[in-house]
């Protein structure tokens, strides 16, 4: 598939309590790797990711998330949204080349459910721990979860359906998957750019929040190791291992030390734009997110950062 436009989830700025205990948290046990700090923040990546970064942490009074970046293939493809943005009235602000170390420009505006959301096409490349010609399936030195590459985010906001509509039509997300009412009002949709079963998801929720951020696994038996780091090292665990019925992906769900939460992922789909939209029955929501109980735990709809 020729992927246009917005191709990938790029990365997720954070903010954390206490940088250490952060720092230590998603390199010692999520498995992070961390390639730079400014003044404020923390730049991390996932092993197998070959740009600069896909996490950066930033120190302040509460927990949360500043914005969440997508890669698009083309410097023009900037271009071209930021005018379709501005002909549905969304305000674009400008972020020069270095702001983040490791990115070029990048495009910034908010979302109908408050959240912002940031675009750039050039990231510095440094590679995987890999050569590019006759590797090895992994690189030596990995730690905790050995996190691969940044999955998606799930945010929680109001105006979902705009948010979704405008995802759909000037960033040429899909509809993978959604939850509708017995009116038809839809209060949640799973959106993917590419291939993957979903990149960014929204729940309709009062006030714009950060529900979590999610890394990738290569298998159900690391996510299970990913428990026994979160038993070991004592994190807080939320829910989990167990299923998800939406996106039909294996999870665990856990807390970082600021409280923001955290999910390593695997299984799923792939999602091509051929395939029909799933749709979801809010009264099915229970077994839409956790399959094998079919019932939320009251932690999923309550906390978030
Ligand atoms: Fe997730």
């Amino acid at each position: 598939m020729a992927i246009e436009g917005v191709m990938r989830a790029g990365h997720v700025q954070i903010r954390v309590l206490d940088m250490d205990a952060a720092v230590k948290h998603y390199t010692e046990y999520f498995g992070l790797i961390e390639t730079a700090r400014d003044a404020t923040r923390v730049y991390l990546k996932g092993w197998d990711e070959f740009d600069h970064h896909s996490l950066v942490l930033r120190e302040a009074d509460e927990p949360g998330m500043d914005h969440f970046a997508f890669k698009v293939r083309h410097e023009s493809d900037l271009d071209r949204i930021e005018g379709e943005l501005a002909e549905r009235l969304v305000g674009v602000t400008h972020i020069a080349p270095g702001e983040q170390v490791g990115l070029g420009r990048r495009i910034s505006f908010l979302v109908p459910t408050g959240h912002r959301i940031e675009l750039y096409a050039t990231a510095e490349l440094v590679g995987n721990g890999l050569p590019t010609r006759n590797p090895d399936v992994w690189p030596d030195g990995l730690k905790g979860m050995r996190a691969v590459r940044l999955e998606h985010c799930l945010l929680y906001g109001p105006n979902v359906n705009e948010t979704i509509q405008l995802f759909r039509d000037v960033l040429g997300f899909c509809i993978a998957e959604e939850i509708v009412t017995e009116d038809g009002t839809r209060i949640a949709g799973f959106l993917s750019c590419a291939n993957k079963s979903h990149d960014i998801a929204f729940i309709a929720a009062p006030e714009p929040r950060f529900h979590h951020l999610s890394y990738w696994l290569d298998s159900w038996d690391d996510i299970q190791k990913a428990a026994d780091i979160i038993r070991k090292h004592n994190l807080a665990l939320d829910i989990g291992p167990t299923r998800h019925g939406i996106t039909r992906g294996l999870t665990i769900y856990f807390f970082d030390p600021s409280g923001n939460r955290n999910e390593v992922f695997t299984g799923s789909f792939p999602y091509y734009p051929d395939r029909p939209t799933i749709q979801w029955d809010a009264s099915e929501l229970g077994k839409a997110i956790f399959y094998y109980e079919g019932r939320l735990n009251e932690a999923f709809l309550s906390v978030t950062t």
